[in-house]
Formats: structure tokens, C-alpha cells, sequence
């Protein structure tokens, strides 16, 4: 069993925290981490990742039964019966996780909140926030990197002063440090991660991870 599987066996003992476990899944993470890839693939590969990502965290949304005609007979399917749905990327490289989210779910309306780690203390600071009201709403912040989880925690308390209740947050790559104070700090909040790594290094970089997200994605 490799690393990727095992971690995913001990996190599915856990309600707060859902790990992607699946082979499309650890064949774009794997391009996603090495070196070689540019940003033009690193783009395309973050934007499939999230679609596996979004297809597992909106698996709770719940539907209603719908009478339609096909051009053969009269049908009872579902659609969606939702309160209205927000998505709030983390500039700046939970920008890359958005229109993969929009294209499933045309309909979500989007907020923003703009947080950057300091390079030293590795402290998050906002430098950004437009959101929408979110106490009727069902509210998901994407990030794909969960490091230290000081920019998840910062953003979380964010999108709670602004009415959110229990929102869902989505990642590319988790490092147990940073479950482990959103769990502390927002217990009521369930992580949606593709993979959950071995841990951050002595710059609070994600080991084995894939280095800064946000350079890679933007070739800076
Ligand atoms: C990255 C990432 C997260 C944060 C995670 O953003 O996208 O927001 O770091 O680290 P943490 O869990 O230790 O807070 P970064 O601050 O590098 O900004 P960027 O998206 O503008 O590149
Ligand atoms: N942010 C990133 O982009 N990468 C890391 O490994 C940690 C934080």
C-alpha cells in the first residue's frame, strides 16, 4: 500500500477530514508534484483535481423529485434542492480551484478573501474580503494548499463573521498540522482534501508537497 492509501485509511476514520482515495486522483497528484511540469499543465491538472474534489464535497447536497418529459414519456427525476451555494477561493491560488467549481454548479455565486503567509513566520495576513451574506447559504472555501491551516482558520472565522454555519472547506493537499488546528479551531467545519502528506518542514513547507501552489500556478 503506498503512502497516499494509508493515509487515506486512517482519515476515513475521521468524519472531520475526507480524503480523495481513488486512481485518477493520485495520478494527477503526482504530475501536480513534480518539478517538471509547467504552469500551463499545472493549471489543467488543478482544475480535474477540483472536479474530483467538488464531485466528493457536494455529495451531502440534497434533491427533490422533478416531472419532466423526455421526448419518449414523462419522467420523475431530481434536481438539486439547495439553499443558495457560495464558493469563496483563497487568492491567490484558490483562484485555480474556481471554475471547476462553477462549471459543475453554474448557479453558486462566488466570494473572495485574499490571505498571504508571510515567508518567514509563515503568519497569514488579509489583504482582501468580498463576500456575500452568508447566513441562508451553503458555503465552501477552496485553498488548495492546508500547510500550518493559519490562512484556513483566518478565512473560516471570516466567512463565520459574515453568517456562515458549518462551511465545507476544500483543499488539494493537507498536512496533518494543518487538520489538526482547524480541527481545534473549527470543529464543526469537514475538510475535503485529495491528499492528506507527511507533514510540514522547518519553513512550514507540505512534505512531500509540491512546493508554493500559488508560483507554480502563476510562473512567478
Ligand atoms: C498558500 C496557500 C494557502 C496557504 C497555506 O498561499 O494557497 O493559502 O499558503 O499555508 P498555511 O496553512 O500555513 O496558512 P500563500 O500565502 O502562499 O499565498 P498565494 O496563494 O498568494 O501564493
Ligand atoms: N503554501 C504552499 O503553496 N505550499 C506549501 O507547501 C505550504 C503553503
Amino acid at each position: 500500500m503506498n503512502s497516499e492509501l494509508s493515509s487515506t485509511t486512517t482519515s476515513a476514520l475521521d468524519g472531520h477530514l475526507h480524503v480523495l482515495n481513488h486512481p485518477l486522483a493520485s495520478h494527477i497528484i503526482t504530475q501536480l508534484r513534480d518539478t517538471e511540469t509547467q504552469p500551463h499543465l499545472f493549471r489543467l491538472l488543478a482544475s480535474k483535481i477540483t472536479t474530483l474534489l467538488v464531485i466528493e464535497a457536494t455529495r451531502h447536497l440534497i434533491t427533490e423529485p422533478k416531472l419532466i418529459n423526455t421526448p419518449l414519456e414523462k419522467h420523475s427525476g431530481y434536481a438539486l434542492k439547495q439553499k443558495p451555494l457560495v464558493i469563496v477561493p483563497i487568492l491567490r491560488a484558490g483562484l485555480s480551484m474556481a471554475q471547476p467549481f462553477i462549471d459543475l454548479y453554474p448557479e453558486a455565486s462566488i466570494g473572495y478573501i485574499g490571505l498571504e503567509r508571510d515567508d518567514k513566520t509563515a503568519q497569514a495576513r488579509s489583504y482582501y474580503s468580498k463576500l456575500p451574506p452568508l447566513d441562508a447559504s451553503e458555503v465552501f472555501a477552496i485553498d488548495p494548499m492546508l500547510a500550518t491551516g493559519g490562512s484556513a482558520s483566518h478565512a473560516l472565522s471570516l466567512l463565520k463573521d459574515k453568517g456562515a454555519k458549518k462551511p465545507y472547506f476544500v483543499c488539494i493537499i493537507a498536512a496533518p498540522e494543518g487538520c489538526n488546528v482547524l480541527r481545534k479551531n473549527h470543529p464543526d467545519v469537514t475538510i475535503f482534501t485529495a491528499v492528506l502528506d507527511r507533514g510540514l518542514n522547518s519553513q512550514n513547507y507540505i512534505l512531500p508537497g509540491l512546493g508554493d501552489f500559488g508560483d507554480r500556478l502563476c510562473g512567478t
